[in-house]
């Protein structure tokens, strides 16, 4: 297969930077190999839905990571906004009242719950208050984030295996927290190989740093699809 050709639905790329401009020069770069991109809060305080609709137009899939978190009524308006623009994903803290209400609203987007970031361990989520065990809350959370409409979830690759045993295959398991073998891990605690992601069951996996701060991102980004086959 020429190398052009490698291009796969499974990796969705975070274009966090700070203006549409570095997100599209970025896209532009990435277009041989990626069709799906993240946009998260900086870019999108910046850019707002004007990159988002950028993106679409140039053919590409949508997942707009903006992990709300509110009463339920703010939550249903805010995901109202959506309506008119082209997201596939959106994402929502993991909590029943936040994904009721943003499953009522969502149109034609799909709502993926956030269970634990990827930037928690253990110690941390004891900070936070929380006694269990890490793995418990994620398939706590992820239970009931599709028993109150949610389409999947956002896990570590670590709790990936556990909860596509526990949801079956339909639901949607997006993971962050990838890490090829040669990469550093930098804010991340929960991380996997992209490799090990896909291979637990993963639908999409979300890779940010590794491919956007590497000297080639084209590069990058296909030896991390090679590397899933
Ligand atoms: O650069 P890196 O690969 O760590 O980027 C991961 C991306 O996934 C970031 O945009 C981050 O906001 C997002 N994310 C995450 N953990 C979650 C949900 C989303 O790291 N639980």
């Amino acid at each position: 297969m020429p190398q052009s050709a490698i291009r796969d639905e499974r990796l969705i790329v975070a274009l966090d930077v700070p203006t549409a401009a570095a997100a599209l020069e970025l896209a532009d770069r990435l277009a041989p190999h990626v069709d799906f991109f993240k946009v998260g809060l900086q870019l999108f305080l910046e850019a707002g839905f004007a990159v988002c609709d950028a993106l679409c137009a140039r053919g590409h899939k949508v997942m707009l990571d903006l992990k709300f978190h509110d009463i339920p009524q703010t939550v249903s308006l805010a995901v109202s906004q959506l309506a008119g623009h082209d997201i596939a994903l959106a994402t929502v803290h993991g909590y029943p009242q936040v994904v009721e209400a943003a499953a009522k609203a969502k149109g034609n987007t799909k709502i993926l719950a956030v269970t634990v970031l990827t930037s928690l361990g253990s110690d941390e989520l004891q900070q936070t208050g929380f006694a269990g065990s890490l793995a418990d809350l994620v398939r706590l959370r992820a239970v009931t984030s599709l028993a109150a409409g949610a389409d999947g979830v956002v896990c570590s690759p670590l709790e990936t295996a556990l909860l596509r045993k526990n949801l079956g295959a339909k639901p949607v398991i997006a993971t962050p927290g990838i890490r090829p073998l040669d990469s550093v891990r930098d804010d991340q605690t929960r991380t996997a190989t992209p490799k090990a992601a896909v291979a637990a069951g993963a639908d999409h996996i979300i890779v940010g740093r590794p491919i956007t701060k590497a000297p080639d991102p084209a590069a990058a980004a296909r030896d991390i699809l090679l590397e899933i086959g």
